[in-house]
């Protein structure tokens, strides 16, 4: 536990998911039998770095996922909120339900079930030293090449200093507040909090991210989760 650095995980779990196809919203389609934000929330609570866990939820689903959680391994507390309109508002949310000891928060998509414990201790421990927005990221391995609305190409983008950002991101409480209290939700593009950060003028580290940080975005997304989770069972690594 990390009691002398109260650290708390607000997970947004209130996406439709329509890039997945029909179907539950995202957090709830099954990856190994169980639901991806169970996956999410596991690895959060096996990192040992988080003191509290808020899920912002479906409105319509908020019992449902409070007995989802209801396990006797996930030993870390965990509260479940009403999420929002869009992934910005439903990280708000959240904001709103923090206990007033917490000084640091990691905000993880429920959508990357299988991030490693290791990530998340990594992304805590940059910045419990000191680091006031950290963010985990990969290069870019595609060509990235920008278009007209005609898609024709402008311009091919040097893909060498690009990232990929993941979550979990990592920021002091007061950073993240202020970044939200400085944008309207329903104005505002930012796809990531780092980015809601970045507009309030605060420099962002980012630290290496991992390939099995990958978001279930698309159909075979969930695809390759699951036949990651299969090799992951066969060599005693369970989740
Ligand atoms: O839509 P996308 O896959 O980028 O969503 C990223 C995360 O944000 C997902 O975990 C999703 O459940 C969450 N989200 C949310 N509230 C919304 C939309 C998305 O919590 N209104």
């Amino acid at each position: 536990m990390t009691a002398e650095r109260p650290t708390a995980a607000i997970v947004p779990a209130a996406g439709r998911g329509e890039r997945l196809g029909p179907g539950a919203p995202k957090a709830l389609r099954l990856l190994g039998g169980a639901p991806l934000l169970v996956h999410a929330v596991r690895a959060l609570s096996a990192s040992h770095a988080i003191d509290l866990i808020i899920v912002a939820a479906p409105i319509d689903q908020l019992d449902l996922i409070r007995n989802l959680l209801d396990q006797p391994d996930l030993s870390t507390e965990i509260e479940v909120v009403a999420g929002g309109e869009s992934r910005q508002e439903s990280v708000a949310l959240a904001l709103l339900s923090l206990s007033p000891d917490i000084e640091f928060v990691l905000v993880h998509d429920a959508a990357r079930p299988l991030v490693p414990a290791e990530l998340v201790a990594s992304v805590a421990a940059a910045v419990h030293a000191g680091n006031p927005a950290v963010v985990p990221g990969l290069p870019v391995v595609e060509t990235v090449k920008q278009v007209d609305s005609d898609d024709h190409v402008l311009a091919t983008i040097d893909r060498r200093p690009l990232r990929a950002i993941q979550t979990p991101q990592g920021f002091t409480r007061a950073v993240l507040q202020s970044a939200h209290a400085l944008t309207d939700p329903h104005k505002s593009s930012a796809t990531d909090d780092a980015g809601l950060v970045e507009l309030s003028g605060q420099q962002v580290l980012v630290i290496p991210g991992h390939e099995e940080a990958f978001k279930v975005t698309r159909p075979i997304d969930l695809v390759l989760a699951e036949a990651l989770l299969a090799r992951r069972r066969a060599s005693g690594i369970v989740s």
